[in-house]
């Protein structure tokens, strides 16, 4: 079976207090569930504490938002793969629109710090997604294809299988408009079936794919319910516990 992932993206949100305020609170509102992770991806001040934190706790994991594609040295203001593995982090988001966007990150960079993450031990949660123009001009499924092949499907068999992809069509992040539950799992599907096409079925098939723009309570239980769409990366609604845990909890009605 699948792992099945509700992930939280605070972006730039959150003072230090407030984000272990958070912590607690979702440490205390959610609850094991078989095969299913809560990861939060917090700012970096609170990394380390929030993996303290939640070292006691088995579903919930910590996720740092970016890390550098070299191993070290003078690249100032940079944060290594390595750096975030002393510290006990275990996954790391990579290739967010935003970073395409606003810091230029392409493919081929991205594809190097995915290689970075893996060989470090850590798990990349990988995005991927088209923008409103390209999904009206139709050639959507075409792009994030493209996305996956300059990037991710660069991998070798063994490493691809560690990696997590979140599809994240631009439109709809931060947007409140959400993909329906069956533009969520068209996508997923032709993701699932480049992957089969690039790697073999099983691979597809054990492949963590989620969906990630205005996650919310109202509708994380329709996405979540589509076959293909294993949960969601929360951006907005994963930064008060009260609509984040019912997210969390969205897979049980799923
Ligand atoms: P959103 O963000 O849930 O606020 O749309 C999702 C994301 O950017 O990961």
């Amino acid at each position: 079976m699948r792992l099945r992932i509700a992930a939280g993206n605070w972006k730039m949100n959150k003072d230090f207090n407030s984000g272990i305020e958070l912590i607690k609170a979702l440490k205390e509102g959610t609850t094991a569930q078989d095969g299913v992770h809560v990861i939060l991806g917090t700012p970096f001040i609170h990394l380390k504490d929030a993996v303290a934190m939640t070292a006691d706790v088995g579903h919930i994991d910590i996720a740092a938002q970016n890390c550098h594609q070299e191993e070290k040295g003078a690249y100032t203001g940079e944060t290594s793969a390595s750096m975030l593995h002393s510290i006990g982090i275990r996954y790391v988001i990579l290739g967010h629109s935003e970073r395409r966007q606003y810091f230029r990150e392409s493919n081929e960079l991205l594809g190097q710090k995915v290689r970075r993450a893996l060989d470090t031990g850590l798990t990349p949660i990988f995005c991927c997604g088209e923008s409103l123009n390209i999904r009206n001009e139709g050639w959507h499924a075409r792009f994030v294809k493209n996305q996956l092949e300059r990037s991710i499907f660069e991998l070798s068999e063994a490493d691809f299988k560690k990696v997590i992809i979140a599809y994240e069509p631009i439109w709809a992040i931060g947007t409140g408009v959400t993909a329906s539950p069956e533009q969520a799992q068209e996508m997923h599907l032709e993701i699932r079936n480049a992957i089969a096409e690039k790697y073999n079925q099983s691979v597809a098939d054990e492949t963590t794919i989620l969906y990630g723009g205005s996650v919310k309570p109202a509708n994380a239980v329709d996405l979540f319910s589509q076959p293909d769409v294993d949960g969601g990366l929360v951006g907005g609604a994963s930064l008060k516990a009260e609509t984040f845990i019912p997210i969390t909890n969205a897979f049980k009605q799923a």
